[in-house]
C-alpha cells in the first residue's frame, strides 16, 4: 500500500477513535448521549474493519481494545504507587463533632476548615494508573499496598477513559475510585444467574467484585459496571491545592465524578447533610453505605497526616445497610386480637441495618401474591427507620417446587372456618372465644395502651401458657410470689414487674377503652368517646343514635360499639376491671386543652419528616386542636406528609384546606 494511502487510513482511524471516545464519554460519564446506539455501532464497525485490515494500526487506547484475550493464569500482584488507605468511621453526630474538634486542634491555626462530602459508594476500590495520559494499569485495592492487576477487565468499563481527556495529561497520575454495579443491573444479573440455576449474588458489591475478577473479560464486559472516581493517588506535574480542585480536574479530564459531592463550610452543615442522605439513600440507583467527609485543603491534609494508613483528614459517616437477601422459610399466621389472620414471614436470620432480622410483616393473601413471594424463595428484606422489616419482593425467580400462597381455610388456633368479608382484604376467625384473641389483647395492652415497663410479649406468652393470666383482670391479680416461681425471676425483677403493673392502673380512661378491643375503636375514637361520655357506664348505656353524636362515628360503627357493650361477657369484663382498679372515668387529662387552636379539627395523613403522626397529633392537641381520623365537613384542614392516602383526595374533593409540614410548623408556633 502506498505511503499516502496508509496515512489516509491512519487519519480516518484517528478520527473514528476520537469520535467514538467522545460518544463513550457523553454516554457513560456524562449520561447525556448525542447520538443513537445504532449510529455509534456504525462508527465502531467501521473502525473495527479498518483495524482488521491494518493490525499494525491497533492502539491500546482504541475503543475496540476494551475486551482483551482471556487470562490463562491468575491476576498478577501489583504494588500501588502510593498505598490505598482506608477510612475511619463515625456513626453519630457526637463522634463527627469530636473528629472536627480534633482536626482543629491538630491544625492549630485560625484558618477555617472546609469539608467536601461525597456519597460512600458500596462497591470496590480500584486504582487506575495513567502514564502520559494512557491507561497502563488498573488494580484492585487488595491489602492497600498490593492489589491485583485487573487492567483487562477494568478496560471493559466504558466509563473509564482509556486515555485522559485534553492535551495536558501529566506524566503520571493514579486515579482512584469505586467500581459498582447499579441496582437495576444487579437485579437483571441475578435474574440471568437464576435462569442458569446458579447461586445468586447476595448484594451489588459482591456481584461487582465477582464481575471484576473474571478470567474472561468478555464476561466482565457483559456486566453493566460503572465507576465513581473520587480522588488522585500519586501524581506528577499537577498543581492542585484542594480536594475540590482534584475533583474538578478529574471531571474536566473525562472521569466520572459523583454529582452529589459538595463543599461545606461547617461541620454542622456536614452533620445535617449526612442525616438528609440517610433518608435519601434509596433514591439512588446504586448502594451507598454512608457519606465520606474530607478536609478540603491539601495543605491541611498534609499537616494532619494518617494513622495506620487511615487519614486523619477524612472520616466515613456510616450507616448500616438497609436491605438484605435471605430465605423465606415459611409464611406463618398469627391470629390477632380482633380475629384477623395476619400472615408474617419467618426468615433465615440476616443482618439488616445493623440488627438481625428473622421475621417480617406480610399484610394479607393478596399482598403476598402481588409481591409474588412463596415459601422457599430467596427474598429481599428491607428496613426503613424504626419500621418493622418488610419483604419487598423475590430476589430472583421462584425456587423449584414452590406454590403460590393460600390462606388456611381453618383458624390455626381453634379450627373454626375462616371468613373473608366482602370487600375486606383480611381473613378472619369468627370465633369470639378463639384463644388467640385473649392472648393478643393482653400483648397489645402491655405494649400499647398501658405500656408497662419490663412486661412484654414474651412474659405474656409464658403467663398465658401457664394459665396464670388469661384476661386483663388476671394480669392485675398476678402476685410477686407467682412471678418468683417462674424461671429467670428474682426478688428484684419480680417486684419491678408487679410494681409496674400496679402503676399501670393509672392508665387514662381513653387508653383503657383502646385496650378493650371494641371493634373499630382506634385512639382518636377512644379519646372522643371518653370525652363525650365521661365514663364507661355512660357508653354502655348509650343507644347507637347517641354514639353517632360522637365526632367521627358513623351509623355502622355506632352500631358495632353499642353491640359490644350489650354483650354480657364484655360487661362482666368491664365490671372486673373496675374491681381491680382500672380507671373507667375520664380524668382531667382527657379534657381538651384550651389554646389558640381550640375549635379547630385537623386530619393527619402521610409521613411527616420531623414528627411521627402521634407526635404531630399531641402537638396539635396541646394547642387545643382536635385531631380526627377522617375528613368531614367539620375538618378545618388536612395535614399531608409524604405519600398521603385517600384522605388527601377526599380533602381536595371537598375543598378542605391542605397544609404541608411547613404550614403545620407555622400553625404550632401560633
Ligand atoms: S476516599 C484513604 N471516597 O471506602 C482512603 N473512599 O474505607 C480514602 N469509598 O476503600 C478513600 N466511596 O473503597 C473515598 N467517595 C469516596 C468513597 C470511598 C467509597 C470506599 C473505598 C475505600 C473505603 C474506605
Amino acid at each position: 500500500m502506498a505511503a499516502s494511502a496508509v496515512k489516509e487510513v491512519q487519519a480516518r482511524v484517528d478520527e473514528l477513535r476520537a469520535e467514538l471516545n467522545h460518544h463513550l464519554y457523553r454516554y457513560h460519564v456524562l449520561d447525556d448521549p448525542e447520538i443513537s446506539d445504532a449510529a455509534y455501532d456504525r462508527l465502531y464497525d467501521e473502525l473495527e474493519a479498518l483495524e482488521d485490515e491494518h493490525p499494525d494500526l491497533i492502539a491500546p487506547d482504541s475503543p475496540t481494545q476494551r475486551v482483551g484475550a482471556p487470562l490463562s493464569d491468575r491476576f498478577q500482584k501489583v504494588q500501588h504507587l502510593t498505598p490505598m488507605g482506608s477510612l475511619e468511621k463515625v456513626t453519630d453526630d457526637e463522634n463527627l463533632f469530636k473528629w472536627a474538634d480534633d482536626v482543629r486542634r491538630r491544625l492549630d491555626s485560625d484558618e477555617p476548615v472546609s469539608y467536601v462530602i461525597e456519597p460512600k459508594i458500596d462497591g470496590l476500590a480500584i486504582s487506575l494508573t495513567y502514564e502520559n495520559g494512557l491507561l497502563t494499569r488498573g488494580a484492585t485495592r487488595g491489602d492497600g499496598i498490593q492489589g491485583e492487576d485487573v487492567t483487562v477487565n477494568l478496560k471493559t468499563i466504558k466509563a473509564i477513559p482509556l486515555r485522559i481527556l485534553g492535551g495536558d495529561a501529566p506524566p503520571v497520575a493514579e486515579v482512584r475510585g469505586e467500581v459498582y454495579l447499579p441496582l437495576s443491573g444487579f437485579r437483571e444479573l441475578n435474574e440471568r444467574i437464576a435462569e442458569l440455576g446458579q447461586k445468586l449474588a447476595p448484594n451489588p458489591r459482591n456481584a461487582a467484585a465477582g464481575s471484576l475478577r473474571q478470567k474472561d473479560s468478555s464476561i466482565t464486559a457483559s456486566r453493566p459496571l460503572s465507576i465513581w472516581v473520587y480522588g488522585l493517588g500519586a501524581h506528577e506535574g499537577l498543581q492542585l491545592s484542594s480536594h475540590w480542585e482534584e475533583l474538578e480536574w478529574l471531571r474536566e479530564h473525562g472521569f466520572r465524578t459523583n454529582p452529589f459531592a459538595e463543599r461545606l463550610e461547617s461541620i454542622e452543615e456536614v452533620a445535617e447533610r449526612c442525616r438528609d442522605w440517610e433518608r435519601r439513600r434509596t433514591e439512588l440507583d446504586y448502594e451507598i453505605d454512608g457519606i465520606v467527609i474530607k478536609v478540603d485543603s491539601l495543605e491541611q491534609q498534609a499537616i494532619l497526616g494518617a494513622l495506620h494508613s487511615r487519614p486523619r483528614w477524612a472520616r466515613a459517616f456510616k450507616w448500616a445497610p438497609m436491605t438484605a437477601q435471605t430465605k423465606l422459610l415459611k409464611i406463618a399466621i398469627r391470629v390477632g386480637r380482633t380475629g384477623a389472620l395476619n400472615p408474617w414471614a419467618m426468615l433465615e436470620p440476616v443482618q439488616v441495618g445493623g440488627v438481625t432480622v428473622s421475621k417480617a410483616t406480610l399484610h394479607n393473601e393478596e399482598d403476598i401474591n402481588r409481591k409474588d413471594i412463596r415459601e422457599g424463595d430467596m427474598v429481599i428484606v428491607q428496613r426503613a427507620g424504626d419500621v418493622i422489616p418488610q419483604v419487598v419482593g423475590p430476589a430472583g425467580p421462584h425456587a423449584k417446587g414452590t406454590r403460590p400462597f393460600r390462606m388456611p381455610e381453618k383458624c390455626p388456633l381453634c379450627g373454626t372456618k375462616v371468613e373473608k368479608p366482602e370487600g375486606e382484604a383480611m381473613h378472619r376467625c369468627p370465633n369470639r372465644s378463639c384463644p388467640s384473641r385473649g392472648l393478643e389483647t393482653l400483648i397489645n395492652w402491655v405494649q400499647g395502651p398501658a405500656d408497662i415497663d419490663g412486661v412484654g410479649e414474651q412474659l405474656m406468652r409464658r403467663l398465658w401458657q401457664l394459665e396464670l393470666v388469661r384476661s386483663l383482670p388476671d394480669l392485675y391479680r398476678l402476685t410477686k410470689e407467682q412471678l418468683l416461681e417462674l424461671e429467670g425471676f428474682q426478688e428484684k425483677s419480680a417486684s419491678n414487674a408487679t410494681e409496674a403493673i400496679e402503676r399501670s392502673k393509672r392508665t387514662p380512661f381513653s387508653r383503657v377503652l383502646l385496650g378493650l378491643n371494641v371493634p373499630d375503636v382506634g385512639w382518636v375514637t377512644a379519646q372522643n368517646l371518653a370525652r363525650h361520655f365521661g365514663s364507661i357506664e355512660r357508653i354502655a348505656e348509650a343507644a347507637p343514635e347517641d354514639i353517632q353524636e360522637v365526632e367521627g362515628i358513623g351509623p355502622e360503627r355506632a352500631e358495632a360499639i353499642a353491640e359490644w357493650f350489650s354483650d354480657e361477657e364484655n360487661l362482666r369484663l368491664v365490671g372486673e376491671l373496675r374491681k381491680v382498679g382500672l380507671r373507667l372515668e375520664a380524668g382531667p387529662e382527657e379534657r381538651p386543652v384550651e389554646g389558640p387552636l381550640t375549635g379547630s379539627t385537623y386530619v393527619i395523613t402521610g409521613t411527616l419528616e420531623s414528627f411521627s403522626r402521634d407526635e404531630a397529633r399531641k402537638a396539635l392537641e396541646a394547642k387545643g386542636a382536635k385531631v380526627a381520623d377522617s375528613v368531614s365537613k367539620k375538618t378545618t384542614g388536612v395535614i399531608a406528609g409524604e405519600s398521603p392516602g385517600s384522605k388527601l383526595a377526599k380533602a381536595e374533593k371537598d375543598g378542605v384546606p391542605i397544609l404541608d409540614e411547613a404550614a403545620l410548623k407555622k400553625l404550632l408556633r401560633s
